[in-house]
């Protein structure tokens, strides 16, 4: 198959690039490995962040020096102004599409407060703003023409001479290996939160495939150790929604005492919980206060969760939380137009490291930044793929893949992929979670290598090939093992604490050594180097690069 435009994810930030690639003119494809209703835009249900009246109470400066804030340090100031400064715009356009944002009797859309915000900001649909977004993107994807693959996982990106000619793919129904051929290509597959099984509120699929898939390519990543923790989740994961304290939920203990700010940014929200919990306290959210008309029309998916999920009645007790992995703010590196190291690829969502989330992300922010980056991906692949041809699919790299796969599929497992999964979630969990020190990463990188030994002994126990959900699990670990890697080495070798990113050995922001970006790079496919930089003159030479490009046609 050929395509001008292929995306790889169905988020909110890989839907709205192809809308755009596909109105600029391209032939778009949206590949997607599962249900594009499990994605982490559908999942956060909170809300997305624009300012929508300026005056005394809110402007786009205040939207940016808040984002700026929350970052501690570490951020892209004109990509956080860009995206601010357009976020109402992509509230028109969401309505617009029918996103029916909760809104007065007048129309004016309702916003609620969020962590870290000076103002109400954040625009919402009950608890369950992503995935109303996500619905309504499919539905005006089809409506313009978008071609939609579900159930195709993303194996590799083929190359011929060093330069972008496709991608390889496993087609899920029947265990095949195919390529296609694109001109652009749209890296959207989100981020890998989901590697800290049992301990994130990501689904496990979201394991960081598009980001090992990119390193393995030999582009950089970028600021991998900022994994960011919800505070308010269940035992086993589930989210519970920011919503619930922009709605009024207060943070109380076995006391029913409040002891915290419940809208500070996450970062020292999950901190203060975690101290508490330390001390021997149970941390509870507490919504008993709320009139039951507001959590009914308000919290309805929250107070379904918590029934569903721990047996409480919000209204009338007390719901027993702790932060759980939620996050992942690094990934591929990018240029401000969505631009990767390998042209012709280009990033965007929560499998990008833009820049705007710094070491810290604001609840909101990620939805805008899905959208906001998205738009940028699409219009700027299109225009590449104006430009450029098709070049040839090396089949000796297809029938690389092909091989890898039925060795999978064929030979005998020694292991259990289940096992070694939830035991990679506990061992992040507890090594490289809201605290680390040296001691406990290193161990944490130990045991990550031992997996990486062991993980070709790992084959599939059901030979079935149609719909193998264990291949794909497989397939999905080894790339959690990459990124797993490149993300201890950085948090190793970021010896300050800013953020995210907690070193109890280093319990201090030391700007003059680390108040830039982390970069990973892979050598020979096996040696991975970290590096701190400033990129802004590689920037200033891109630019001037890609001036003449789009002068010479
Ligand atoms: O808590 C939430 O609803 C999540 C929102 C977000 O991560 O932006």
């Amino acid at each position: 198959m050929l395509y001008d435009v292929i995306v790889v994810g169905s988020g909110i930030s890989g839907l709205f690039a192809a809308l755009y690639a596909k109105r600029a003119g391209s032939d778009v494809v949206v590949i997607t490995k599962s249900n594009p209703f499990r994605s982490n835009s559908a999942v956060a249900s909170g809300g997305i962040n624009a300012v929508l009246r300026q005056g005394a109470q809110d402007s786009i400066f205040k939207h940016f020096e808040d984002t700026l804030n929350g970052a501690d340090g570490l951020s892209n100031q004109k990509n956080i102004n860009e995206m601010c400064t357009d976020a109402p715009n992509i509230i028109k356009e969401l309505s617009s599409m029918g996103v029916k944002f909760d809104a007065e009797e007048n129309g004016e859309i309702k916003q609620r407060p969020f962590g870290g915000t000076t103002a109400k900001r954040t625009c919402y649909i009950a608890d369950k703003t992503g995935s109303a977004i996500v619905q309504n993107l499919l539905q005006q994807c089809k409506k313009e023409g978008v071609e939609i693959l579900n159930n195709h996982q993303l194996l590799n990106i083929t190359k011929f001479d060093d330069k972008l000619a496709g991608i390889t793919l496993l087609r899920r129904e029947d265990s095949h290996v195919t390529a296609f051929a694109c001109k652009s290509l749209i890296l959207a597959g989100g981020g890998f939160a989901g590697i800290y099984r049992g301990h994130s509120t990501n689904p496990q699929e979201s394991s960081g495939d598009t980001i090992a898939v990119a390193l393995r390519a030999g582009m950089r990543l970028s600021n991998l150790e900022f994994v960011q923790f919800h505070p308010t989740t269940l035992k086993n994961g589930s989210l519970i929604s920011e919503a619930a304290r922009g709605e009024g939920a207060y943070i109380v203990d076995e006391t029913e005492a409040r002891f915290t700010n419940e809208l500070q940014t996450r970062d020292k929200l999950s901190r203060t919980i975690l101290e508490h919990m330390q001390k021997g306290h149970k941390v509870y959210l507490d919504f008993r206060h709320l009139s039951p008309d507001l959590i009914e029309t308000k919290l309805p998916s929250t107070q379904k969760m918590a029934l569903n999920g721990a047996g409480i009645d919000i209204r009338t007790e007390l719901l027993e939380i702790t932060p759980s992995a939620h996050y992942t703010i690094g990934g591929i590196w990018t240029r401000a137009d969505t631009s990767t190291d390998l042209d012709g690829v280009f990033a965007c969502g929560e499998c990008a490291a833009t820049g705007v989330h710094g070491a810290n992300r604001l609840g909101g922010n990620s939805l805008l930044e899905g959208a906001y980056f998205g738009k940028i991906a699409g219009t700027e692949a299109a225009a590449r793929a104006r430009r450029v041809d098709y070049l040839p699919i090396d089949f000796a790299q297809v029938n690389k893949e092909y091989r890898r796969i039925n060795m999978i599929l064929d030979e005998e497992s020694h292991f259990n992929i289940n096992a070694m999964r939830k035991n990679l979630g506990e061992t992040l969990f507890k090594k490289v979670g809201v605290y680390r020190d040296e001691e406990a990463l290193i161990s944490a990188l130990e045991y990550v290598h031992y997996l990486m030994k062991n993980q070709f002994g790992l084959h599939c126990v059901n030979k079935e090939r149609h719909n193998n959900v264990e291949l794909s699990a497989i397939l999905e670990f080894r790339n959690a093992l990459i990124v797993a890697e490149a993300m201890i080495l950085s948090a190793i070798k970021r010896e300050e604490s800013r953020g995210v990113h907690f070193r109890s050995d280093f319990p201090d922001r030391a700007d003059k050594v680390f108040g830039m970006s982390s970069y990973v790079k892979s050598f020979g496919g096996s040696f991975l180097k970290i590096s701190f930089e400033n990129d802004m003159f590689e920037n200033f030479f891109y630019k001037i690069k890609s001036y003449f490009k789009k002068l010479k046609g």
